[in-house]
């Protein structure tokens, strides 16, 4: 009889060592968790795919007008509340993904919109069509500020498909966060070879779900680590999938 051993190597990463710093996971606050029921299946879906921190991120845009911070912070300790009654081993920080118009640096100085965990960082995403000029000013705008600006979903953007771009945003203080399921899909897809390259040449710092529900856009991680397992420098998978964001917990400088 043939026994198979896995065997991990000193530094692996333990699938559940994820600290997910996108996720729509608050109750009836925007397009993600339908109510606490939802939201608590989707913490426990999210466990059970190595997550043990989540930064909650319900949207500030147009449609959904989410400048009450005082709210956001309450609905999240009653959800952290209701994940330790249930023993769910999960912790979850506060934090925005924000539309980017121009009052958003005033807002968010005047504390009317959240950062990423009460640090400097914050999570800023812009319509897919934004041109590279848009997403420029408005880093530097940002930095000017003094904030750290993690551009949500960066392969959701056509004007930042050219490298040069992220690099170039990248030395102007901005940091990039990709979406879990954008990695795992087919490899004839233009977006999934795009952010797999992005990954291998280390352009991305931060890994998100951006979970809206157990269903369509569910948290799943699992394809996408495999994926990385294989083909990312160890080191840097490890901050992609939680060192860097410590550093947004702790409010240090990556
Ligand atoms: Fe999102």
């Amino acid at each position: 009889m043939i026994l198979a051993v896995y065997v991990r190597n000193k530094g692996d990463m333990r699938v559940e060592d994820i600290i997910d710093i996108h996720s729509h996971i608050l109750p009836g606050i925007d397009d993600g968790a339908s109510s606490p029921e939802a939201a608590l299946h989707m913490l426990k879906e999210a466990r059970h795919q190595g997550i043990r921190e989540v930064i909650a991120t319900p949207h500030y845009s147009r449609r959904f007008q989410n400048n009450c911070p005082e709210r956001i912070r309450e609905l999240c300790g009653e959800l952290q509340k209701m994940s330790r009654e249930k023993r769910l081993e999960i912790r979850i920080h506060s934090g925005q993904e924000i539309l980017y118009s121009e009052n958003v640096p005033g807002m968010i100085a005047q504390g009317e919109l959240l950062t990423m965990a009460d640090s400097h960082y914050v999570l800023i995403e812009f319509y897919p069509g934004a041109s590279y000029l848009e997403i420029l000013r408005a880093v530097r705008t940002l930095v000017m500020e003094g904030f750290s600006p993690i551009l949500a979903h960066v392969e959701r953007y056509r004007a930042l498909r050219d490298e040069e771009r992220l690099e170039e945003l990248t030395g102007q203080g901005a940091y990039m966060q990709m979406n879990f399921s954008s990695v795992s899909g087919n490899w004839m897809n233009e977006t999934v070879r795009w952010c797999r390259k992005m990954l291998r040449e280390q352009y991305i710092h931060f890994m998100g779900t951006d979970m809206h529900d157990v269903t369509l856009r569910k948290p799943e991680t699992e394809a996408a680590v495999r994926w990385m397992r294989k083909k990312l420098d160890q080191r840097y998978m490890r901050n992609l999938l939680r060192g860097n964001a410590e550093k947004i917990i702790r409010d240090e400088k990556i």
